[in-house]
């Protein structure tokens, strides 16, 4: 349990003695700068400044401890040999092997895995120069304009937020569409825009099974036969990402067209693999290959660097010490870049499917908890919408603030007026604003002054890059990767597991028969909510 371990206790008193004390003090001492000093890092192309944090030099010493006490070092080491970390599933966890060096050896129950990943790393590379130079045509002959990605959760979010972030990079590449939602509009309204002859779609699902990847790459099927492009034609319209190739064949694509990964790559965490088909598509392989090298840059430092100059090791413990010690239930992603904007989304996904467990990997219940609720959008609009919260707001919220430097596109002034914003922000929320001081400024109606005043002392980290590229961004997703497994060793969960989503998809399947199909909604034995609901879609869907 990681609350036995002794950190953990030395934790709690610790939190007893610092909790009300303003972080406002530590930089107004004389020592500020050697704070900053001591609480930022670089590591893989980011500087991350951790120095607006509640954490005094004894707080980092004790939660780097903790990081020990509990294993991290040893549960790192495992996962990047091979072990079956994944023990509810009974599986290995080697995203790191997709992005490793030219010569890295990596084998998953004793069986070399870098020989597959360039095999199909190469075959990636031809497809999607291909299709970019328009060497690969459709049926009739013409060149492809639009690529839609088929998939959902880690089939999507990922592949969609990178080639969000690399828009500026796309070179005359074919437009990208993502469509996840089983929701008909999303395909509908994709489709709507595109020409079937000069369209191909990527169906990208790892089992090849979910519901709603496969009910829109059925449709999208049956929109190409509309259209004019003949059954034995497909082939030049479809290409397949997935783990199951006998699922790949029985939905009629061509095992030649097919991208392969492996069970030993959770959904979330695939990017790296075929499933970023759809990025080398957008913005080229080698830009997908600077993607790899950036995340394999972040590795490189979360495996070598020591436990207090790790970045993901501090970010890691910075959440414990927020969610475990001071009770926050939510932490926000504000990254002040356009181009990021789908980064909180990502990393809900990554953060909630893997760490919103209550059950260690014993089988006991955690008695501590875990993930926060993850949530967030790009800045400066969150200023303009939430932020209020976030300053004023009756439960603290911490906040990772993400900036490039440079912008991937700029226009005059504008840079500067973001930038401004975001540091800003982290300012306000450290330092607050008092009483006295606005009194000193000649107000002196107290109700306003009241309402007026920032209490200040709300936790920010400020995480920096010179420009959005490929192998920044590679770096940045791989260091919440990692920041998410760290807490996850700490918490002693499995990380890599998502039993959770499973109940909700079993009971959909009878409920769609009961909308559509001749059973009646009570008949079947659904709490009388649920009954209830599914009676009236059954009437308005001209059903019983
Ligand atoms: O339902 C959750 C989930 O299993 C995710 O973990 C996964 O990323 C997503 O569904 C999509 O799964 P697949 O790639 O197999 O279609």
């Amino acid at each position: 349990m990681p609350t036995d371990l002794h950190a953990w206790h030395s934790l709690l008193q610790h939190h007893e003695a610092i909790r009300e004390t303003p972080m406002r003090e530590w930089f107004a001492a004389g020592d500020a700068a050697q704070r900053v000093e001591q609480f930022s890092l670089e590591a893989a192309g980011l500087y991350l400044d951790f120095s607006k944090n509640r954490i005094t030099p004894r707080t980092f010493a004790l939660l780097m401890q903790l990081a020990d006490e509990a294993g991290v070092p040893k549960r790192r080491d495992a996962m990047f040999a091979g072990d079956h970390i994944n023990a509810t599933e009974d599986r290995a966890v080697l995203h790191i092997a997709l992005r490793a060096a030219p010569g890295a050896s990596f084998k998953v129950d004793g069986k070399p895995v870098m020989p597959a990943i360039h095999d199909v790393l190469a075959r990636m590379r031809v497809f999607s120069e291909r299709v970019r130079g328009g060497g690969w045509t459709g049926a009739t002959g013409k060149r492809i304009t639009d690529v839609i990605n088929i998939g959902i959760g880690g089939s999507d979010l990922g592949p969609r937020m990178v080639c969000r972030a690399l828009s500026h990079l796309a070179g005359g590449g074919p437009r990208m569409h993502f469509v996840s939602n089983v929701d008909g509009t999303e395909l509908a309204e994709t489709l709507e825009r595109l020409d079937p002859e000069q369209t191909l779609v990527i169906v990208c699902s790892k089992t090849f099974t979910t519901l709603e990847t496969m009910a829109n790459a059925n449709s999208a099927r049956q929109w190409f036969l509309a259209g004019g492009v003949a059954e034995h034609q497909l082939a030049r319209h479809f290409a397949a990402v997935s783990t199951n190739l006998e699922a790949v064949r029985a939905f009629g694509i061509d095992p030649a067209n097919m991208f392969e990964f492996w069970d030993w790559i959770g959904g979330r965490f695939s990017l790296w693999s075929s499933v970023g088909l759809s990025i080398a598509l957008a913005v080229g392989f080698d830009a997908f290959d600077d993607l790899l090298a950036g995340g394999r840059a972040m590795d490189e430092h979360f495996g070598s660097a020591p436990l207090a100059r790790n970045m993901p090791v501090i970010l890691g413990m910075l959440g414990i010490w927020y969610r475990n010690f001071f009770g926050m239930p939510t932490s926000c992603m504000a990254p002040y870049s356009t181009s990021l904007e789908l980064f909180p989304a990502f990393l809900q996904q990554l953060e909630m499917e893997s760490n919103g467990k209550s059950v260690q990997l014993d089988g006991r219940h955690v008695r501590a908890h875990t993930a926060p609720v993850v949530w967030g959008s790009a800045g400066t609009n969150g200023q303009h919408a939430y932020f209020q919260l976030i300053h004023q707001g009756s439960q603290i919220v911490p906040v990772d603030f993400v900036a490039p430097l440079r912008p991937p596109r700029e226009l005059p002034g504008h840079h500067a007026k973001l930038l401004a914003n975001c540091f800003a922000q982290a300012e306000a929320l450290m330092r607050g604003r008092s009483a006295e001081e606005l009194r000193a400024t000649g107000l002196s109606d107290e109700i306003r002054i009241a309402h007026m005043v920032f209490e200040g002392n709300r936790p920010s980290n400020t995480l920096l890059m010179d420009d959005v590229t490929p192998h920044t961004l590679g770096a940045l997703i791989a260091l919440y990767e990692h920041r998410t497994f760290v807490q996850g060793v700490v918490w002693n969960i499995n990380s890599f597991d998502q039993w959770g989503v499973e109940l909700g998809k079993i009971l959909a399947k009878p409920i769609e028969g009961e909308l559509t199909g001749g059973q009646a909604a009570s008949a079947s034995g659904h709490d009388a909510s649920t009954g209830a609901l599914i009676a009236r879609a059954r009437a308005a869907l001209g059903g019983a």
